[in-house]
């Protein structure tokens, strides 16, 4: 029990404006807001403020510019470097100058390709300095999809890097952002690469910018106003067609959101250290390592390398401890790539985990059985919590910062004081303790959540339809008798790859653009590290020779990662003669599933040949 948490969350669900005007004090405001929520508009619509200006001048001013504010620690170079908040200030303040003297202002966009350096983490404040919105595209993503989100968004300029290092792997950006560049429709005025000295980009062939050149020479941008309601940034996320969907996040509420639970969720104090080991490209890049710490004078770590491999399964613990890191947030698939390289957690007895109070995990369920290990061999409380890129912030967490403990492994925990989460039947009725349902969110959302998606309404209104007055999360969950809550699956077609959001519907779209493919399915199936990983069934044309058949699923795997990107990791594919299929022509994609996992499969009643079942087991009893 925790009489602060209940209290917080009974104050948020029957006073929701005076809550959040009272967690909006924590914001340093141009025009401070007296509404909370107005319907048709959103939250804090009277608000003006500057979000950059609260990340890091507001600190400045208060005479904290010499603490730190942004640690850069690299395990593939070694590089260590902390910028106080006057250093981020200075260059955040010559990126902006730079985006400027490029012609980008108020409300333009910014596509950003970026490595994990502080250069991406300067642009990203700095749009937001000068009020330009900021498109993040994850690096591990290809080039069809960087044209797709930069035909999406029109920017007026895309800023990139020369190289992404993966573990031992050196990536050139250059060839990826030129054939994405030949394939949008959009043209990018500007394209300003930063080079790093892996790799020197040519850029004189295509007339691109030197990114040190114009920042040496840019002047220091002052922060521009921005009302509450302006957009801060759009990230893509996947949704069920092969369309990204452009999540719209708000300035004003997204900043008291974020303010708010790194307090109260997170509960951790200015002057302390977090650390989110996700990548810029994601919305807990967005919200943990770039902007939640920040707002609260938080010093963040910002970590490139890889939890295992680089050098090996003690550099999380080292970091941690070398950079007394309070609070530290990961995903589940990284401790488990972690356990299998150190199953005793040697390394972390022999390291320790420092001034460390508090692991979080996200990004997919924790299994109870790696929070058990974590928990046993750090001796620290391990908090499962979720959320989504919708969402913006933990939804349902354990808020330790209001002194809550309770937590259950499996367990998400308790709705976060704003969210009224509901569990569901399909009629929109409450189900009993322990059923599983639909997890949707009463509306409106609490501030930080999305208020619409990047030039496509439509889309975004299909979330609010089939529950009337609530969000649909996509998610499927129960509630325990203590009012826990357990995420166990989507409802629909996206898979949890290594805590990355994938869909397979995207995929099957671009297996069955091969011309030898007729039919194809494509599903989720448990795998030991990354929690899902994605597996492929594809039926080739009668033309397709044999040794066309041999070269088919190499070529299906190229072809996935060539138009989605290495993260899809998808490794493997079986040819089949036919699809297991009803009567009207629906794959069976769950009777694939118990054919994979070798449980007894039930022959549906409206199977059209049931004979396809038998002929797929073969194939998957063939395989080495
Ligand atoms: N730029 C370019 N390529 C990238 C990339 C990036 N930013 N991120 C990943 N990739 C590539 C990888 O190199 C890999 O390519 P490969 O098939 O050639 O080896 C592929 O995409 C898959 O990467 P990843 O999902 O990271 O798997 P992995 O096998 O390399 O590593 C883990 C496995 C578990 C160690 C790793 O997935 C991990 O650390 N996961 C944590 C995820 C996370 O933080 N998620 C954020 C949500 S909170
Ligand atoms: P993303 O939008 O990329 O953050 O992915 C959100 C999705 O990841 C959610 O809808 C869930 O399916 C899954 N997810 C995230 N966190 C958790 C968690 N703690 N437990 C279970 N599923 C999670």
């Amino acid at each position: 029990m925790s009489a602060l948490y209940d209290r917080a969350y009974k104050y948020s669900v029957e006073q929701p404006d005076a809550f959040w005007l009272e967690a909006a004090q924590r914001i340093g405001w141009i025009e401070t807001p007296k509404t909370g929520w107005t319907k048709g508009k959103g939250w804090f619509a009277d608000g003006q403020l500057n979000v950059c200006w609260n990340a890091i001048d507001r600190h400045v001013a208060a005479g904290r510019g010499s603490e730190a504010a942004l640690i850069f620690t690299s395990a593939i170079t070694g590089r260590n470097r902390t910028y106080s908040f006057a250093e981020l200030q200075d260059n955040v303040a010559r990126t902006a100058g730079m985006l400027q003297d490029l012609g980008v202002t108020r409300g333009d966009r910014v596509v950003l390709y970026m490595p994990m350096i502080p250069e991406a983490v300067f642009a990203m404040l700095a749009c937001a300095r000068i009020g330009a919105v900021h498109v993040v595209v994850f690096g591990g993503f290809a080039a069809p999809e960087l044209a797709k989100r930069i035909d999406d968004t029109q920017p007026k300029a895309l800023l990139t890097a020369s190289c992404g290092l993966e573990g031992a792997k050196v990536l050139p950006y250059m060839p990826m952002v030129e054939h994405a560049l030949d394939l949008c429709s959009h043209k990018t005025p500007s394209i300003v690469v930063f080079q790093r000295e892996q790799v020197q980009a040519d850029l004189a062939a295509r007339g691109h910018l030197d990114w040190a050149a114009l920042v040496a020479k840019a002047p220091r941008a002052e922060c521009t106003p921005m009302s509450a309601l302006d957009p801060l940034y759009v990230l893509h996320t996947s949704g069920t067609t092969g369309a990204p969907k452009g999540v719209v996040r708000e300035t004003g509420s997204y900043a008291v959101a974020l303010a708010w639970s790194m307090e109260n969720v997170y509960g951790v104090k200015p002057g302390e250290i977090f650390w989110a080991a996700s990548d810029i490209g994601w919305v807990v890049g967005h919200s943990y390592i770039v902007y939640g710490p920040l707002l609260a004078g938080v010093a963040t770590v910002m970590f490139e390398g890889k939890p295992v491999g680089a050098p090996d399964a003690g550099t999380f613990w080292r970091v941690i401890r070398d950079n007394k890191v309070r609070a530290f947030f990961t995903a589940p698939t990284a401790i488990r790539a972690i356990r299998k390289d150190d199953p005793d957690g040697q390394f972390l007895k022999d390291i320790g985990t420092g001034d460390l109070r508090t692991i979080f995990l996200a990004g997919e369920r924790a299994d109870p059985d790696t929070v058990h290990w974590l928990e046993d061999h750090s001796k620290l409380p391990v908090i499962d919590h979720w959320w989504q890129t919708e969402l913006g912030w933990p939804a349902i967490a354990t808020c330790v910062g209001l002194g809550d403990t309770r937590r259950k492994a499996g367990s998400a925990g308790l709705p976060v004081p704003g969210f009224r989460v509901a569990i569901v039947n399909d009629a929109g009725e409450d189900v009993a303790t322990g059923a599983a349902g639909h997890v949707i969110i009463k509306t409106p959302l609490p501030p930080g959540c999305y208020t619409s998606l990047w030039n496509n309404p439509v889309r975004f209104s299909k979330a609010f339809e089939n529950f009337p007055g609530a969000y649909e999360t996509g998610d499927s969950g129960h509630r325990d008798e203590d009012g826990l809550i357990s995420i166990m699956s989507r409802t629909d077609d996206l898979i949890n790859v290594a805590g990355h959001r994938l869909s397979t519907g995207q995929m099957e779209q671009i297996l069955m653009a091969h011309p030898s493919v007729v039919e194809c399915a494509v599903i989720g199936v448990p795998d030991p590290i990354k929690g899902m990983a994605p597996l492929a069934f594809a039926v080739a044309r009668g033309s397709v020779d044999q040794d066309q058949r041999a070269a088919l699923p190499g070529a299906l795997i190229d072809l996935v990662r060539t138009e989605l990107g290495p993260v899809a990791a998808l490794k493997t594919v079986y040819l089949v003669d036919a699809m297991p299929k009803t009567r009207s022509g629906k794959i069976l994609r769950n009777t694939l599933r118990q054919l994979l996992s070798d449980e007894h499969v039930e022959v549906p009643p409206t199977i059209d040949d049931p004979d396809t079942l038998r002929r797929i087991r073969d194939v998957l009893r063939n395989q080495p």
